[in-house]
């Protein structure tokens, strides 16, 4: 079957459903999803969304951007920074005037918190920039953008799984989807593509993501011989729940939550006296992770202590309620009265698809667009986050961003961009996929090597990373790729197969990985996320550069691009 839209867009997040918000003002618009469209994983973000809109005290988007930038550890492009900074503040009230149920103050304006790395004056004191929902921020702007899409007429393909996407001389035609719940394959053919498909995390046994987030998007890209960029950046959040990795929002300290080890010190004096708990997260991953490493964990162990005690259970109630049930649920601790064991936690993905500023996927060194084919949110790298991004851009930048996305196919649609042939192949390429995997008869479950990836990618990709783990990992994940090729799908029903959905975002994360150990292993530096034990300093004169990385039959091809330094050079991050 083959569906006709001006836009399709993949993936029903923030980033997706304000494309699909904007696009369908103009242009008929279809939004494709694996899960429900208010089941995605921005449904998960808990504690803020940043606009330095100054309701609570001064602020402006020129600091934000500086610590945007400071936070990236200067690899972000700053052109892209600063439309973020910018844009963020007519976004968040647009999200309020759309009903977006924010948090308020006394007056009744959008209630703002602290988070990590984002201070007053170009890095002076903490400042409070998160917009914020109670702890369940990301409910709320989702919610409110799929009521919109609702009222819009956008057409919703919902529990439809992306398997190609179809470029052929660099234009972009369509993407093969399966339908999950009825089974068959179907064709979707469009003027304009839009990846908006989300992270990776599930690649670590550890980590704060849904399910759902195994890296589809981006493998397909790979696949379709496009390129991905700055993979080997990949945030760990400070606060995971021990043991599970679960997300325990930052909004926490923002609220002022201490950190302590076994001693019951707070240990961040020691690595970031003047900004303590709210330095930015790759600088608390890392001490926490120290901590642990040196013995210092609770009881030795692999976690420290979160404690939100003294805020009181009135301010708890109020600002983090879904916290506190979440800890209760899954460890029985009621944090009003106990400590809260945490862990770093595999969270976010700075790299991502290539786009420009208005969302086009870009396709080599020179920032050539491929026509037709756009990407935003998480599995984009635009690159607003560089090495490190800061907790709350998240959100923002899903919103701006998708926005941005939206704005830029209904333009090229309205300029007359022609709908393209699609590949006489298409269905075909849709049903061999599928065919390979459900006639091979070998021995491999895919549970294990998908548990296997996990379980190494924690110790040999994690907060700390050196030349050896990341050359052992790189070995098993050929092993992985080889044993998988050796897999059996035991059910072949068409519908509600889990067991093919598995096999299938199993093949796409062991895609994926190799990218970011590969960008990992070469750059011999440590920026942001990447902390390289072997080379444990920013090397600017050789570093400051992005990485574009291939897949190609000889494995992962590398190429670099710079990066745009509008108005701050970069200089030594300390907090
Ligand atoms: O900690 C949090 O609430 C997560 C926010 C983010 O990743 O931006």
């Amino acid at each position: 079957m083959v569906h006709e839209h001006e836009v399709v867009i993949v993936g029903a997040g923030i980033a997706g459903l304000y494309a699909a918000l904007e696009a369908s003002r103009s242009v008929n618009t279809a939004v494709i999803s694996k899960v429900f469209p208010t089941r995605s994983h921005s449904i998960s973000a808990q504690g803020g969304t940043a606009a330095p809109l100054g309701n609570m005290e001064e602020d402006s988007w020129e600091w934000h951007l500086f610590d945007t930038v400071k936070g990236a550890d200067y690899l972000g492009d700053q052109d892209a920074q600063e439309i973020l900074v910018r844009e963020s503040v007519e976004v968040a009230y647009e999200l309020e005037h759309m009903g977006c149920p924010f948090s308020r103050t006394e007056e009744g304006k959008i209630a703002q918190r602290e988070f990590g790395g984002h201070y007053s004056n170009l890095g002076k004191g903490p400042i409070r920039r998160a917009c914020y929902a109670a702890d369940r921020t990301g409910h709320a702007m989702l919610h409110t953008l799929y009521e919109q899409c609702v009222k819009n007429d956008v057409r919703f393909y919902t529990e439809f799984f992306v398997l190609n996407l179809l470029v052929e001389n660099n234009i972009c035609t369509g993407v093969v989807a399966w339908d999950m719940q009825n089974g068959g394959l179907h064709v979707f053919h469009a003027k304009a593509v839009m990846f908006a498909t989300g992270g990776y995390a599930r690649a670590w046994k550890v980590n704060t993501n849904a399910l759902s987030n195994t890296g589809d998007g981006m493998s397909i890209v790979l696949q379709a011989g496009l390129p991905l960029e700055d993979m080997e950046f990949v945030q760990f959040h400070p606060t995971g729940l021990f043991p599970s990795g679960v997300l325990v929002t930052e909004g926490a300290r923002g609220e002022g939550g201490y950190l302590v080890n076994n001693e019951g010190k707070r240990f961040m004096e020691k690595y970031a006296p003047a900004k303590m708990e709210l330095a930015p997260r790759d600088v608390i991953s890392r001490s926490i992770q120290t901590e642990i490493n040196e013995g210092r964990g609770i009881g030795g162990k692999g976690y420290v202590h979160l404690d939100l005690r003294h805020l009181g259970r009135a301010a708890i109630m109020e600002k983090l309620p879904q916290i506190h049930e979440l800890i209760l649920k899954f460890s029985g601790i009621d944090a009003v009265t106990d400590f809260v064991p945490i862990l770093p936690t595999s969270h976010y993905a700075m790299g991502g698809i290539p786009t420009d500023v208005n969302g086009r996927v870009v396709m080599d060194a020179k920032n050539t667009p491929v026509t037709g084919f756009y990407a935003a949110g998480e599995c984009a790298c635009v690159s607003v986050h560089g090495a490190n991004r800061l907790g709350c851009n998240s959100t923002m930048d899903c919103a701006v961003y998708g926005r941005r996305t939206g704005r830029a196919m209904a333009r090229f649609i309205g300029e007359g961009a022609e709908k393209a042939d699609l590949p006489k192949d298409a269905l075909e390429r849709g049903r061999a996929k599928l065919e390979r995997l459900l006639t091979a008869k070998g021995k491999e479950n895919p549970a294990a090597i998908r548990d296997e990836l996990q379980e190494t990618m924690m110790i040999n990709c994690g907060v700390f990373r050196e030349e050896k783990l990341l050359k052992k990992q790189l070995e098993i994940i050929k092993s992985l790729q080889g044993r998988f090729k050796e897999i059996e799908v035991g059910y072949k029903g068409p519908r509600f197969n889990t067991e093919l959905l598995d096999a299938i975002e199993l093949g796409n994360m062991l895609d994926f990985v190799e990218t970011i150990v590969v960008g990992g292993l070469a750059r011999t530096e440590s920026r942001g996320a990447h902390s390289r034990t072997d080379f444990p300093k920013r090397d600017d004169a050789n570093w400051m550069k992005h990485t574009l990385a291939w897949k190609t039959d000889s494995g992962i091809r590398l190429d670099y691009k710079p990066v745009v330094v509008t108005r701050f050079q970069p200089e030594e991050r300390k907090f």
